[in-house]
């Protein structure tokens, strides 16, 4: 595993040692926006484009002493929303073809560049013209790094699965089907795209229709303009970034929301919060098997292992279970509970998913996949009524111990009622 992710660890001492003041007045702007002169299109006039808001959609408003947090339909450590989607559109009804920034709080798509022969295509193994949408997602690591400092490296892939996992989820709802994809050329688009180091691309997902039609590389850089009010550098975060960047692979073709009703999936796109206290109350093993359906056998095709403890599902002994297996019998929910830096949703929980893997060479690719199951659970955990949450935070080395494994742990959820 990278030598960064060690680096950012946490540990029983190195948390109680740490002892960075957070000021909230100096939080970095969570929102990206173009200069006023760019053309926009609000989302809701193009029949094609049906519910393509809900990719961020703004879905609630908590009020604070220092304000609103406007919450979205994407979960987000912190709530510091680092993440930022651009779109590539071709052949839809009434919009020019071109490169579309999405913006969340009006829903409407900023055109930045106008396509000719040229297009974002170029920069991935194919080089081929795709029609529809290709969704590129970016993220502004300042807004992260603001609280979390070096730790950010984690919490951006994993924001940015969890993205992932709303715009497949969109997809789904509008029945199209696509493909997620990890192997382009991320340095040169964050070239072409004018940013400047503090914006970063993350991972591609593309509608299927592909033709034999070449296209040439973007015939104009975009211009730099700054995702946030004030931007600070964090060299361990562009450093580790740019090592990890780079690499083979294939293009993933998923489906999680089969046979789920729309209107079932819309209102779970559109409800889904973290639960933020566990009831402690069980669940059914039948909602335990439909939440997790097809999860494992995914993970492990794409090199994480994931391993959860059961505190409190009817008919299943409690204990630690490996990739579905039951390793040891027992109730581990106060160990889980400490692991989790002694959150108590890491023991309150039905159960607590720990996301790890080996893998080093795909580092980018593993914790963001882990992001993107994560979304599939909270979002079936929302169908069945029961409650979720993301948990950035945990003991390392400790977590590796209680699991027997030399995997890194990548991302730990918790879920219940
Ligand atoms: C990567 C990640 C890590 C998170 N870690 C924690 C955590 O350690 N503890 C916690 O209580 N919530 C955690 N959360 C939940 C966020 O606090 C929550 O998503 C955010 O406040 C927005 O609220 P919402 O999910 O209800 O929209 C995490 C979420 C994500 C995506």
């Amino acid at each position: 595993m990278p030598h960064f992710h060690h680096a950012t660890d946490h540990s029983y001492l190195s948390v109680r040692k740490n002892s960075f003041f957070l000021d909230w007045q100096t939080q970095p702007n969570a929102f990206k926006c173009y200069p006023h002169f760019y053309p926009r299109f609000s989302i809701e006039e193009y029949e094609e484009l049906d519910e393509l808001h809900l990719i961020g959609a703004i879905t609630y408003s908590k009020e604070y002493p220092s304000g609103n947090h406007l919450l979205r339909s994407v979960p987000s450590a912190g709530a510091l929303y680092p993440c930022e989607i651009y779109i590539q559109i071709r052949s839809i009804k009434g919009l020019l073809d071109g490169v579309y920034h999405y913006e969340p709080r009006s829903a409407t798509l900023v055109l930045l560049h106008e396509l000719n022969k040229d297009g974002v295509e170029y920069s991935f193994p194919h080089q081929t013209q795709q029609k529809g949408l290709i969704f590129l997602v970016s993220t502004l690591y300042f807004r992260s790094a603001w609280k979390y400092r070096n730790r950010a490296i984690r919490y951006i892939f994993l924001d940015s699965g969890h993205q992932l996992g709303a715009i497949s989820a969109y997809l789904e709802l509008v029945q199209h089907d696509f493909s997620i994809g990890f192997d382009f050329d991320k340095l040169a688009l964050n070239e072409a795209f004018g940013f400047r180091n503090d914006e970063l691309f993350t991972l591609s997902l593309s509608t299927h229709a592909p033709s034999d039609k070449m296209v040439t590389k973007l015939t104009q850089k975009l211009p730099y303009v700054a995702g946030s009010d004030y931007l600070e550098n964090n060299d361990f975060i562009q450093q580790a970034y740019t090592q990890s960047a780079t690499y083979h692979d294939n293009p993933i073709s998923c489906r999680f929301f089969e046979g789920v009703d729309r209107e079932v999936l819309r209102e779970a796109i559109v409800q889904r919060r973290s639960i933020r206290a566990f009831r402690m109350e069980s669940i059914t093993q039948e909602a335990f098997e439909w939440i997790m359906h097809g999860i494992v056998a995914f993970a492990n095709a794409h090199d994480i292992d994931i391993f959860y403890t059961i505190h409190r599902i009817e008919g299943m002994e409690m204990g630690l279970y490996q990739n579905g297996v039951l390793v040891a019998s027992g109730d581990f929910s106060q160990k889980s509970r400490y692991l989790s830096l002694e959150q108590n949703l890491g023991g309150q929980s039905a159960f607590t998913l720990y996301f790890t893997s080996h893998e080093s060479q795909k580092y980018q690719k593993v914790t963001i996949l882990s992001g993107f199951i994560a979304h599939i659970l909270y979002l079936r955990a929302t169908i069945k009524g029961i409650g979720c949450s993301g948990i950035g935070a945990y003991y390392d080395e400790e977590c590796k111990a209680f699991l027997k494994t030399r995997n890194n742990i990548l991302y730990l959820l918790a879920i219940g009622k």
